[in-house]
């Protein structure tokens, strides 16, 4: 039995997972201690807090492994600027600062930093990180595993088989080509920075339509076997542009959207920056569909798992499940490279010789409220602070009430979406919610949705879908029934649909009692659910971070577990 540290960093999203005797234990991206959205630095605080949780010394554990291999990944980047002088020369002297700089030293800065003994520090492949973050944590026993992402080492898409606790690779896509990339490079033409604003992409193809498909197929060709290959001009990572996409773009769409403007979606310029993003969602699908369909004809699997940051995409997911062929799909809640520590940890407790771990239920595998601590402080600041004997029941009141309630209960959630342990609560009728959340709070693009959570035996009378293998991770969506459009008003898209987030009570104990009480109080079933942040900032994860919040911003009221707290009347 053993005790394994995994460690993903260095490109987004930096993460630390740990297992012991098989189990995972816990699991946290740095971004929620260091409170820098995205911090892609090594996750060190992440890394610390995971052992302290578990009670366990540094000097206990018995292998610590990084989620890809730096000497692979040098090597690609270095072939590439070789290969591809003289366009890419400005590139080099940045590339290699920052690859020989830290990155390939990051096993020694790891074993110094955490003090885990050098000897112990390992590497694992970066796909094969994914891969195992999705299948080996999935329910099923033999799956397909399909990763996309940006790039790894070499790999950018690779088809798995899963059997047992065994993965095999069976096909790969490797740099240039790349769909991650793909996405990248049209994220940065539509204005929105990269490895941020794909969910905005996501949300504003909902408003176009995807009549660009001649425009697209000069910029990826999509091969009847699921290969595809990416027009390189087109692309930042073949040329010098600072822009985040190469030259040929422009040429082939049309000037990029000036970043930073505000979105007008009765303005015909806009429209048709939607009309391209949902394009972009309609080859995306396409190409991840014809993926789908090889990696089960090749496996005969019933089941797939996807990984890679693409695994993202819900509305590519939902599609998988409708289209791809298979009666089941999972999606790990950290589907991007944070996910990479987490699979690096079950390869090498894998190696060690620990037994698979069970299927992985709740996303709360992060650090707990200290209620104490807030209810200190929370007086200090000159708060009302009462203690609830059933929190989840004036929760329920306070959303029927039509306010907005901040709610950081348990452990905070791995991965980038917010399922009812730091989330913001509100009455999912009213259309003005979404105007009065984002007024004070998110202010997000007038494009983008907010999503429900709704009680998982109740799903099928609003949506029409049942819960499924990715729903209680909020990684699919469905659309809402017709009868059902007005009262959700608040959190169904511009297209009909949702993401929707069913509820266990096994899964999300806190979120599971509000929604009953909301349903004994005659209400649906259903919040919306919008992560406990504000704009640019990563979710909270103290007492400290939810207090600070409350101050800053004019929300309603904030339960911290079994205590509600409020402005002074
Ligand atoms: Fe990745």
């Amino acid at each position: 039995m053993a005790c394994v540290l995994g460690i993903s960093a260095h490109y987004h999203d930096a993460a630390a997972a740990l297992v012991v005797d098989g189990r995972v234990v816990a699991a946290i991206q740095e971004e929620r201690l260091s409170r820098i959205k995205n911090d892609p630095g090594l996750p060190i605080a992440a890394a610390l807090a995971c052992l302290q949780f578990a009670g366990i010394d540094p000097g206990a554990v018995d292998a610590l492994a990084f989620y890809e291999e730096p000497f692979a990944k040098l090597e690609r980047v270095l072939v590439h600027l070789l290969r591809n002088l003289p366009r890419t020369w400005r590139l080099f002297p940045r590339a290699l600062a920052s690859q020989l700089g830290s990155k390939i030293w990051v096993l020694d800065h790891l074993s110094e930093a955490t003090g885990v003994p050098r000897g112990r520090v390992l590497t694992c492949e970066h796909h094969h990180s994914h891969a195992a973050s999705a299948f080996l944590v999935s329910p099923y026993d033999d799956a397909a595993v399909l990763v996309v992402d940006g790039v790894g080492e070499a790999h950018s898409t690779t088809l798995w088989h899963g059997q047992g606790g065994a993965l095999r690779l069976l096909a790969s896509v490797d740099f240039p080509h790349s769909l991650g990339l793909l996405y990248a490079g049209l994220t940065a033409w539509l204005g929105f920075p990269v490895n941020e604003g794909e969910y905005k992409v996501m949300g504003l193809a909902a408003w176009g339509r995807p009549h660009l498909r001649d425009e697209f197929s000069k910029i990826v060709t999509l091969h009847p076997d699921g290969a595809y290959e990416l027009e390189l001009g087109c692309f930042a990572h073949m040329s010098d542009a600072e822009l985040g996409f190469g030259p040929g773009l422009e040429r082939i769409l049309g000037p990029r959207r000036p970043p930073g403007r505000p979105w007008d979606l009765d303005d015909p310029a806009d429209r048709r920056y939607a009309d391209v993003a949902a394009t972009l969602q309609a080859v995306l699908e396409d190409a991840l569909l014809g993926l789908a369909q090889r990696a089960r004809a090749l496996t005969g699997s019933h089941n797939l798992c996807l990984a890679g940051g693409v695994a993202l995409n819900a509305r590519a997911n939902a599609r998988l499940r409708r289209e791809a062929g298979f009666a089941r799909v999972f999606v790990q809640p950290a589907a991007g490279d944070a996910g990479g520590a987490l699979g690096a940890a079950l390869i090498a407790a894998q190696r060690l010789g620990d037994p698979r771990p069970s299927a992985l239920l709740s996303a709360a595998l992060g650090l707990p409220i200290d209620a104490a601590r807030g209810h200190d402080v929370a007086r200090a600041l000159g708060l009302s602070v009462r203690r609830l004997d059933d929190p989840a029941t004036t929760t329920a009141r306070l959303i029927a009430e039509d306010r907005i309630v901040a709610h950081a209960r348990g452990r905070f959630e791995w991965g980038p979406r917010a399922l009812g342990q730091r989330s913001l609560l509100a009455r999912p009728r009213d259309r003005n919610i979404r105007e009065r959340m984002n007024r004070l709070i998110k202010q997000r693009e007038p494009f983008r949705p907010f999503a429900p959570a709704v009680l998982s035996e109740s799903t099928a009378e609003y949506f029409a879908a049942d819960a499924d293998d990715m729903s209680p991770f909020m990684t699919t969506v469905a659309p809402v029934l017709d009868t059902k459009r007005e009262r959700l008003a608040a959190v169904t898209h511009e297209d009909g649909s949702a993401r929707l987030q069913t509820v266990e009570a096994t899964r999300a104990p806190e979120l599971h009692a509000v929604l009953t009480a909301l349903a004994a109080a005659g209400e649906d079933p259903i919040a919306l659910n919008t992560s406990f942040n504000g704009a640019g900032e990563p979710i909270v994860a103290s007492s400290e971070d939810a207090l600070a919040f409350f101050l800053r911003h004019n929300i309603d009221a904030l339960i911290l577990e079994d205590l509600l707290i409020e402005r002074p009347k």
